[in-house]
């Protein structure tokens, strides 16, 4: 089959978010702690009448809409998620709500779950459907959906929220280059969500931090290994014109694509330049543990790699930094930055994404880019996208305004027989929104 990929993508993303500066003084931060030291401008939350499944909702039906998609063309939906509504109803099974009212309950696939990576098994799930034999020439729909709430302190202004759809199937203008995964699964407790009665995770930031570097380093060295056993040549951060990462927040991206071009200079790539050469010289020395723990070295790095940095991972960053970490959605509303920024510049061009999930689970995978079919065109799907006017649409609250929102939602969590604010008037027509829960938990959603 050829160029297996993503024919079109939608993204939703609440429309209420509050400043990363102001945030940063409600809290008693240091001034610049949350946007120079994490690197954050803004971040979205859900309200009351807003989760993981009105978010879906959402963006699956518009998705549907402005590519022009019959529900009865689509053969498999998968979802990624690590927001826990229900421990044994799938999301997905909310979803088919739009595929019956056309008939259409013939489509295979239910819920992936391991933290952020979620939406990248739901992916690589539709994918290999499309390749495969059991394959029965309709769409795959893939949905990333979360809201990425913590507890006060040091991880609360590392939330966000959004739900992306991907529809996957032939001559796609975003194909997979499948050849190249490589991967990275280890058990570790570095972000885990153990209480069942809370939303928020378990997070060892620090330990979460190295394990991700940790990760990208195995995932880099898998995939160069299986590139240079197609290609024949070596592969270094050259070959690629953008990688896009998994973001909690936008310092932990600096320093991964830095991580990147200081393994280039340790496999000894002739593509490094002098100038990196020298600055990163004095750490040639350092074991592995060492270089994961050395301040120095991060620093150096991030200077080395400064401007390729500018070039091939700036235009992902965009909604990463708007709207915060989106957990399972992070990765591809990265890559739906870049589609926003460099469209009409991307044919023939390779992506590189780096996909992380706590606990852990890891994959290096790329895109190779082609113009595409209308309305498979990466300039339509750039067009639907609307990342500038759905930005520009948000309303700012006050830190004392999110606060009170991720106390009522503490109560909400896990509660039955409760009716929402129904105060819709803050979303745009079309949205989704839960109204209420019924005394034997079942929600019920209605839409603008
Ligand atoms: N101005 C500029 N920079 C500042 C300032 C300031 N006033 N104050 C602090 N900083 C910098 C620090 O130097 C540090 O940057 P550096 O790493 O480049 O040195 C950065 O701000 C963060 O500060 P720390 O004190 O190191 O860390 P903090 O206690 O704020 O916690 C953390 C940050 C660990 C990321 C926390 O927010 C967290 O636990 N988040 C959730 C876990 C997470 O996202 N993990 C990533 C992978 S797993 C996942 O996706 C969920």
């Amino acid at each position: 089959r050829k160029d297996v990929g993503i024919l079109a993508m939608d993204i939703y993303f609440p429309p209420t978010c509050v400043q990363q500066e102001s945030l940063e003084a409600y809290d008693g931060a240091s001034k610049g702690k949350y946007t120079i030291g994490l690197g954050q401008d803004c971040m979205g939350f859900c309200t009351d009448v807003e989760d993981v499944i009105s978010m879906s909702l959402t963006v699956v039906t518009s998705l549907l809409a402005k590519y022009q998609i019959d529900p009865r063309q689509i053969g498999r939906l998968e979802v990624g998620s690590e927001t826990v509504i229900d421990k044994s109803k799938s999301i997905k099974t909310f979803l088919m709500q739009i595929f019956e009212e056309s008939g259409n309950t013939d489509v295979e696939g239910v819920d992936s779950t391991n933290a952020c990576y979620g939406g990248t098994a739901a992916l690589f799930n539709c994918v290999n459907w499309v390749e495969s034999s059991s394959w029965d020439g309709r769409y795959g729909l893939v949905v990333c959906t979360d809201s990425a709430v913590y507890a006060e302190g040091p991880a609360r202004p590392t939330g966000g929220a959004a739900a992306i759809a991907m529809l996957i199937g032939t001559n796609a203008p975003i194909s997979f280059e499948s050849k190249y995964r490589g991967s990275h699964m280890s058990h570790v407790y570095d972000f885990y969500k153990p209480n069942l009665a809370s939303e928020y995770p378990v997070v060892d930031g620090k330990l979460s931090q190295t394990c991700y570097l940790m990760a990208l380093d195995a995932c880099y060295k898998h995939f160069c290994e299986k590139f240079e056993k197609f290609e024949g040549k070596q592969f270094s951060i050259v070959e690629a014109d953008y990688f896009v990462f998994h973001s909690p927040y936008n310092k932990l991206v600096q320093k991964s694509f830095a991580r990147l071009l200081f393994n280039d200079f340790v496999r000894n790539c002739g593509s490094i330049g002098k100038e990196a050469r020298e600055k990163l010289e004095p750490f040639s020395t350092l074991s592995s543990d060492e270089s994961y723990q050395s301040r120095d070295l991060e620093k150096a790095s991030q200077v080395a790699a400064k401007h390729l940095y500018d070039e091939k991972v700036q235009p992902s960053t965009l909604l990463p930094k708007q709207v915060g970490n989106m957990y399972t959605a992070s990765l591809y509303a990265a890559f739906a930055s870049v589609i926003h920024k460099k469209h009409s510049t991307l044919h023939g061009q390779r992506v590189v994404m780096f996909s992380y999930g706590s606990g852990l689970t890891s994959t290096m995978f790329s895109f190779k880019l082609n113009g595409g079919q209308h309305p498979f065109g990466l300039s339509n799907i750039a067009n639907v996208l609307d990342i500038p006017g759905k930005l520009e649409a948000r309303h700012e609250v006050l830190p004392e305004k999110f606060v009170e929102t991720l106390k009522l939602m503490e109560h909400r969590y896990g509660a039955k027989d409760f009716v929402t604010s129904k105060d819709a008037t803050l979303l745009p027509p079309g949205t989704f929104y839960l109204t209420h829960v019924d005394p034997m938990y079942r929600r019920f959603y209605a839409r603008k």
